[in-house]
């Protein structure tokens, strides 16, 4: 049977063409025991990085599809390297084929020299039927079940090649601004080709609509395709995923980089960012306590003076300023202004401090006024009264006495306020691109993976409940009553 051949084109540079035939092609490797051959046509080389192929020799990759020396002296060449198996198993080959890790999984891969193709030969008239005649006489090509062509960015020579010897276009179009344009351009080529190099089978078997994130630009970008594409449009849209880009880093496909086992990747994603989280919240309520704390008790025994007024100020602004607009703010003073700390990502203790900041704001503002108001309260009760009357120092009055009694409702608080805090750090994570569980959940709803949406959801449900538990048992602890009633 004869291969089919599929190419995956788009003008537009990074509309993830390379991805998705890497993507492909292990899918139908690996879950449906198809053996495939991927070309790439690209000068830029990546598919060979993106396989994790190694590219050995300058000179043994796709260009010699389109020289002559493939056409010509075929027995000369002898391909048959690969890095897995033994080559000596393989049968010497014309084409530059290198096997990947992946079984049945097969790759051309190209260089620089590629860009130069027509110079090369520039003699011939019309040099785009090249790769289509140098795959027509290869008996090897048999033995696969697709051919996949990764074409290159813009439209030239390599492009039309990439056409000619294609019977099926799939093309992936990311969800932006312009993502159209491209497209009636491509029908138009295909047209031009079809006519005029007589190829009447070649046809856009797809549109697959990619790097999707919620928006509403995204959204009407997508209708408009579904009007302009009813029959060629896919059923489901590829979102924007960062595991794809992690795992193209190392040289893996997505299937083994994420397997299929979901409930395991979902569980190891969220073991993996938990630990940011914590140390996140931690953080925000270690900035809470130490600013809520002095403030909340000078606010108290200063009641009415100016202390507590400025305590109090604070407060209506701690409460009031929202994260997303506080976190750029101390971003753009100390990590740019001034140059005292670094903006991005989780590591040493100066990492901490702006994220934890940003988030610990509110609570600290909110803290603080509940303790000046319970302490004033308590600092009013008879055996206050009673504690000074004996000649106890105001220093042991009020932190043995009084903060003790006063420490109820601001646990309470405490408690409740962990909820926010989760929620909080959803936004400051994706601020200070805080590698943590309230990202993981952004990425999550960005990518409609639902199930590693639920994980997260329940992880935080569930620390909320827990921490409310611990609340309560708390108060056991510091209100010797509780414990005993
Ligand atoms: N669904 C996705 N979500 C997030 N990132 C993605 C996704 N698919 C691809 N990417 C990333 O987008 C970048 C561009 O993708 P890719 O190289 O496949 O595009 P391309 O069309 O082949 O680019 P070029 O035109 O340069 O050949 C890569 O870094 C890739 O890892
Ligand atoms: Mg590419």
């Amino acid at each position: 049977m004869l291969a089919r051949r599929v190419a995956v084109i788009n003008e537009k540079g990074g509309s993830t063409k390379t991805t998705l035939v890497s993507t492909i092609g292990s899918y139908l490797a690996l879950h449906r025991g198809r053996r495939i051959l991927a070309i790439d046509m690209d000068p830029q080389g990546q598919l060979g990085k993106v396989l994790g192929v190694e590219t050995r020799s300058r000179l043994h990759s796709a260009i010699d599809l389109l020289l002559d020396s493939v056409l010509g002296d075929a027995s000369a060449l002898d391909y048959s390297y690969g890095n897995a198996g033994d080559p000596a198993s393989r049968p010497a080959s014309t084409l530059p084929i290198v096997t990947t890790r992946i079984p049945h999984f097969d790759v051309i891969t190209a260089n620089k020299s590629l860009g130069l193709f027509p110079i090369f030969d520039g003699d011939e008239a019309d040099p785009t039927g090249r790769l289509s005649r140098a795959l027509d006489s290869a008996p090897e090509l048999e033995t696969y079940d697709f051919i996949l062509f990764d074409a290159p960015p813009s439209f030239g020579p390599l492009t039309l090649n990439v056409l000619r010897a294609a019977t099926e276009i799939v093309v992936p179009v990311p969800l932006t601004y312009l993502a159209l344009d491209g497209c009636a351009e491509l029908v138009r080529t295909i047209a031009m080709v079809r006519e005029r190099y007589d190829h009447p089978n070649l046809h856009i078997a797809m549109i697959v609509p990619t790097l999707y994130r919620r928006t509403k630009l995204a959204n009407e970008i997508l209708e408009r395709l579904k009007q302009r594409f009813p029959k060629e449009i896919a059923h489901s849209v590829i979102g924007y995923h960062v595991k794809i880009d992690e795992a193209q880093s190392r040289g893996l496909s997505i299937f083994e980089y994420a397997p299929k086992d979901r409930a395991a990747s979902v569980m190891a994603e969220i073991a993996e960012r938990l630990p940011a989280t914590l140390e996140l919240m931690l953080g925000a309520m270690a900035v809470a306590f130490a600013i809520a704390l002095p403030l909340g008790v000078l606010a108290a025994l200063y009641h009415g003076r100016w202390i507590d007024y400025l305590a109090s100020g604070f407060a209506l602004l701690g409460v009031a300023i929202p994260n997303f607009w506080l976190g750029p703010l101390l971003i753009l003073l100390f990590a740019i202004q001034l140059d005292w700390l670094p903006v991005n990502e989780r590591g040493g203790l100066e990492h901490l401090v702006l994220p934890a900041i940003t988030l610990g704001t509110a609570l600290a503002a909110l803290l603080s006024r509940m303790i000046h108001t319970s302490l004033v309260e308590v600092l009013g009760e008879d055996y206050i009264r009673t504690a000074r009357a004996k000649g106890l120092p105001e220093r042991i009055v009020v932190a043995s006495h009084a903060m003790r009694n006063a420490a109820i409702p601001v646990i309470t608080v405490t408690g409740l306020q962990i909820g926010a805090l989760l929620s909080g750090a959803i936004i400051t994570e994706s601020i200070f691109d805080w590698p943590g569980l309230g990202s993981l959940l952004l990425e999550a709803i960005y990518g409609r993976n639902y199930a590693l949406v639920q994980g997260c959801v329940l992880v935080i449900a569930v620390s909320y409940i827990a921490v409310n538990l611990l609340a309560d048992l708390l108060y056991g602890w510091v209100d010797p009553r509780i414990r005993q009633a």
